[in-house]
């Protein structure tokens, strides 16, 4: 790697940056840490915005900031010993900055393997502030090399929240302590757009159904070929296929690979091993979550089958109108892996959508569902409540798209609440 293409990459990224970029729309729930000499990590799908929130950094940063794209094709061959030479042609750019603190934006940088020891290196011993970004669950906490254990903050980036989206609206919830009524109105109808689209922040900023279709399908087209066939040199084409459309439509949903395999063993020829590791691939691109069954023993708890959420609501394949209510409960589910809860689903005598365990391993009963009605309240109260019994608490929450009221039901106080205003509350 020669060290005068590194001082152009440099060069023209920081011109990029600060030219051609608007000023990113600003992520909530990002916390960095203070004073820690940390290698902050983020992770998340494919454009969930990583990049963006480098160069928000970056343009934070401006004089002092060095971004580099790991995808960038002018870098093919980039080694982790051209790490040095990195720092080197960026301090001969910039020699008043020798000897101060400066900002590393390091973009895929999974793409390098043997990164880890420089960045250590770099927080540790070189006054560099590093910041990094990678598209696969080998950037996930528990997979991070143990070169960096205990040395790296990691940081999980998905598609817009709600009130990233209002804020891409116009509409700054921040600011807003009461809503007007014409707010509350123009909230719910974005609402309704949000669940429907999703998040990615690209498909936020357009306005028609025919602009976001095409948009949404690229995007599936780019994570296929990308992120699956590419990266995981794929083979079995038909199975991948079959795999992903019913995955992406079993959102919200408990998912059986061995009900998977029986239904579709005559159809084309694959193994099971094969399929296991195909479903393996969509967890690690952070396509899909897993949840599984709250329970004691982790046995239990991997013994029967984990539902599924989607990264985002617009990759959703719907089949009919009345799953809207499980669009609002993979929302919901969203909401609570931002709010940085565990989240296990419930199901003994009867069922409860969500077990939900914050930081601090308070549990919490929730219940999604678009609206109560006579045939399914019963249903959604008594799964509440049992689950409450359950884990021993006496508060349980009821996220519906537009019901608020509260109840007390065998000692159990039960809120029911819009989503639309959990979400932003
Ligand atoms: N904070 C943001 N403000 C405005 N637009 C954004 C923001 N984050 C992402 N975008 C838009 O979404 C696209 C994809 O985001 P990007 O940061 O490239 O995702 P990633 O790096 O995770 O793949 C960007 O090109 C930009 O158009
Ligand atoms: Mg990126």
């Amino acid at each position: 790697m020669q060290k005068s293409i590194l001082k152009d990459i440099i060069a023209s990224n920081e011109e990029f940056i600060l030219k051609q970029v608007k000023e990113p729309v600003e992520r909530k729930g990002i916390t960095l840490p203070g004073k820690l000499n940390k290698v902050v990590v983020f992770y998340g799908v494919r454009r969930s915005g990583k990049t963006f929130i480098l160069f928000d950094l970056f343009q934070k940063n401006k004089e002092r900031s060095l971004y580099i794209d790991f995808e960038d094709e002018r870098l093919t061959g980039f080694q982790a010993k051209d790490f040095e030479k990195l720092r080197e042609a960026f301090l001969e750019l910039k020699p008043h900055l020798i000897g101060k603190e400066t900002l590393f934006l390091l973009d895929e940088i999974q793409n390098v393997e043997g990164w880890e020891r420089f960045c250590r290196r770099a927080v540790e011993r070189e006054n560099i502030k590093v910041f990094v970004s990678g598209s696969s669950s080998k950037m996930m906490p528990f997979e991070i090399h143990t070169e960096l254990r205990g040395r790296s903050w990691s940081v999980e980036v998905l598609p817009f929240s709600f009130t990233e989206y209002m804020r891409v609206k116009g509409l700054d919830v921040k600011k807003e302590t009461a809503f007007s009524s014409t707010k509350k109105a123009f909230a719910k109808k974005y609402f309704n757009d949000y669940v429907r689209w999703g998040g990615f922040p690209e498909v936020s900023f357009l306005d028609t159904e025919l602009e976001r279709t095409r948009l949404l399908k690229e995007y599936l087209g780019a994570m296929f070929f990308r992120d699956l066939v590419e990266r995981y040199r794929i083979t079995n084409i038909p199975l991948l296929e079959a795999l992903l459309d019913k995955l992406f439509s079993s959102f919200s949903l408990r998912f059986s690979l061995t009900a998977f395999y029986k239904q579709y063993k005559d159809k084309f020829p694959f193994s099971k091993d094969l399929l296991f590791r195909y479903y393996k691939h969509f967890l690690d691109s952070m396509l899909i979550f897993e949840v599984r069954k709250f329970a004691e023993s982790t046995y239990k708890r991997m013994r029967n089958p984990a539902k599924i959420y989607l990264v985002d609501n617009g990759l959703g394949k719907r089949v009919s109108s009345a799953d809207s209510g499980r669009l609002l409960e993979n929302l919901a589910f969203l909401e609570l892996r931002r709010k940085r809860y565990e989240v296990f689903y419930f199901a003994e005598k009867r069922e409860c959508d969500f077990i939900a365990k914050s930081e601090d391993n308070r549990l919490l009963p929730i219940q999604v569902c678009f609206e109560m009605t006579e045939e399914n309240m019963d249903r959604e109260i008594s799964g509440l409540t049992e689950a409450c019994h359950w884990v021993g608490v006496n508060e349980g929450i009821i996220l519906t798209h537009d019901e608020e009221r509260e109840l007390s039901i065998d000692g159990i106080s039960i809120k029911v609440y819009p989503l639309w205003k959990w979400c932003i509350a």
